[in-house]
């Protein structure tokens, strides 16, 4: 059973290069994020996860990781990390960190053991062939870089090789079995990673390309399955209040291989994306459910998600989410009021929520060239915009020396100057998770049921003895209703019940008992 402290998280996720400098050198850092938790604080948030912030030659902003053990520089320190560790956890704040185990950068001491042409401890650590012009059967490979006769397989970039953790169906003599004790081997350098973090203070991991481990799987991904099993094992044992989540988007196969919690990712026809970034379904025409009069259909979501909660609700969380890392900002298609529904939305779902730093404002996606592998992605991680001053308020750096320019516009959305306003989208998602640590009702584990999808009307929800609206079109929508609600929670817009009838206003949303 999942880490009973979710039950009430929230989560924040922190791109560390682009959350605050508290050095002045254009980057972001640990000590900013210690200065900043107040703030995190202020939102709701109650938890962290920070994007991979260890040593590394940075070709996919750290995702190409070489040393798992140590805090890249431009960040500070390990001593900083625990720091912030103490720090958060003065404050009730818990922090997940990330957790690569699929692939390490080309640059990693395990990988340059690995290419030497002699047998050593590493020579399996990673997957090679048995000769330097034999093609890695199917998957994507490099030859020629090594002394090693053979070539190596990838897990993502070229700079990333895919460590070995076997094939469940070997098909050549180069492919070892699950458990081999080579493979069996790097399985137990990644439990080794993950207690070091854990002695030291923080409270679980999000796991990049979790289903990826094990090479030839099946279609339960039994293989991989197995070895995250077998992690949960340890971390009940050791760690009992550690709390993982998984970058899987399957949520019936991660929560049944010991996940706490998994992602809905933004894939292209896939139910999520239907919510806000319906665009990428058509070629431009943008049907999401939240953009105001666009023709959305809320049961393109439910069709798949409904199916996934009734399969998982006794097993974990799903975790949806304002935007991440790799996804552009939902700010790129719509504007502050749809985005105040969305949210609402978003916030009131069973599950455990995940908030981008800088959706809180309404951060726009920008137009940048690629930094650090990131190509389209650059966009969605320009830094946080505090206050309307130099650079925003993220670094005193000369703005040329920034990791990524702040948004240039004159109506850049600033931290300040929404507090300031009782209306803003900030201040509407600070009520909202506020509502969410008051209700148990609007919690993770409290009942969800959908009470009315039909198109034009409004979409209803219960939560446990709470009832909720939705309509985010410019039209009224009507619906009657059995059981007359005594009292609204929280609104946006209008919501009003006459009788047997709930009148939604346009781009409205209310929480009803
Ligand atoms: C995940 C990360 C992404 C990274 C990739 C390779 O998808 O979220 O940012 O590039 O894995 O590690």
């Amino acid at each position: 059973m999942a880490a009973k402290w979710l039950k009430d998280a929230v989560f924040y996720e922190i791109y560390p290069q682009s959350f605050y400098d508290s050095n002045g050198d254009g980057i972001g850092d640990i000590e900013g994020i210690i200065e900043k938790l107040d703030y995190i604080r202020s939102l709701g948030c109650n938890a962290l996860w920070i994007n991979p912030c260890f040593d590394s030659p940075f070709k996919d902003a750290g995702y190409d990781v070489r040393d798992y053990k140590k805090v890249a520089p431009r960040y500070g320190t390990n001593e900083n990390l625990y720091t912030l560790f103490q720090e958060a956890h003065k404050k009730e704040i818990r922090v997940l960190l990330d957790l690569v185990p699929g692939h390490t950068s080309e640059e990693h001491n395990w990988f340059r053991k690995s290419q030497e042409a002699a047998r050593n401890e590493y020579s399996d650590r990673y997957i090679w062939t048995d000769f330097c012009f034999e093609g890695a059967n199917g998957f994507p490979y490099v030859g020629g870089e090594s002394e090693r006769s053979g070539t190596y397989i990838l897990n993502f970039f070229k700079c990333q090789p895919a460590l070995n953790y076997g094939f469940l169906k070997t098909e050549k003599p180069w492919q070892l079995p699950v458990n081999h004790p080579s493979v069996m081997a790097t399985r137990e350098a990644m439990k080794d990673v993950m207690r070091f973090w854990l002695q030291k203070g923080c409270d679980g991991f999000r796991v990049d390309m979790a289903a990826s481990l094990v090479k030839n799987d099946d279609e339960n991904k039994s293989g991989t399955s197995a070895i995250w099993l077998d992690v949960r094992r340890m971390l009940d044992y050791e760690y009992p209040d550690a709390a993982m989540v998984s970058e899987w988007s399957n949520p019936p196969l991660a929560l049944r291989a010991g996940y706490d919690m998994d992602f809905c990712l933004n894939e292209k026809g896939r139910g999520y994306s239907t919510l806000l970034r319906d665009y990428m379904n058509h070629n431009g025409e943008d049907h999401s459910y939240f953009k105001k009069d666009s023709g959305g259909n809320i049961n393109r979501f439910l069709d798949e998600y409904l199916k996934w909660y009734e399969d998982t609700r006794n097993l974990g969380y799903i975790s949806l989410l304002t935007c991440n890392h790799d996804t552009i900002r939902p700010r790129f298609n719509l504007d502050e009021t749809e985005l105040k529904i969305a949210y609402a939305f978003l916030f009131t779902m069973p599950g455990v929520p995940f908030l981008y730093y800088g959706d809180e404002i309404g951060m726009r996606y920008l137009n940048l060239p690629t930094k650090e592998g990131g190509y389209y992605r650059t966009g969605s991680r320009t830094p946080m915009q505090w206050e309307k001053s130099a650079n925003l308020g993220f670094s005193t750096a000369e703005a040329e020396n920034l990791y990524l320019p702040v948004d240039p516009a004159a109506d850049a959305p600033v931290v300040s100057e929404q507090e300031q306003d009782k209306n803003s989208l900030l201040n509407t998602v600070k009520a909202i998770l506020a509502l969410r640590h008051r209700y148990e009702d609007l919690q993770a584990d409290a009942p969800f049921a959908v009470v009315c999808s039909e198109p034009d009307r409004p979409f209803l929800y219960r939560r446990g003895d709470l009832m909720i609206a939705v309509n985010p079109s410019g039209q009224i929508l009507e619906t009657k209703i059995k059981d007359n609600p005594e009292e609204t929670v929280f609104q946006i817009g209008s919501c009003s019940v006459q009788g047997e009838m709930l009148t939604v206003g346009p781009q409205s949303f209310a929480i009803l008992k």
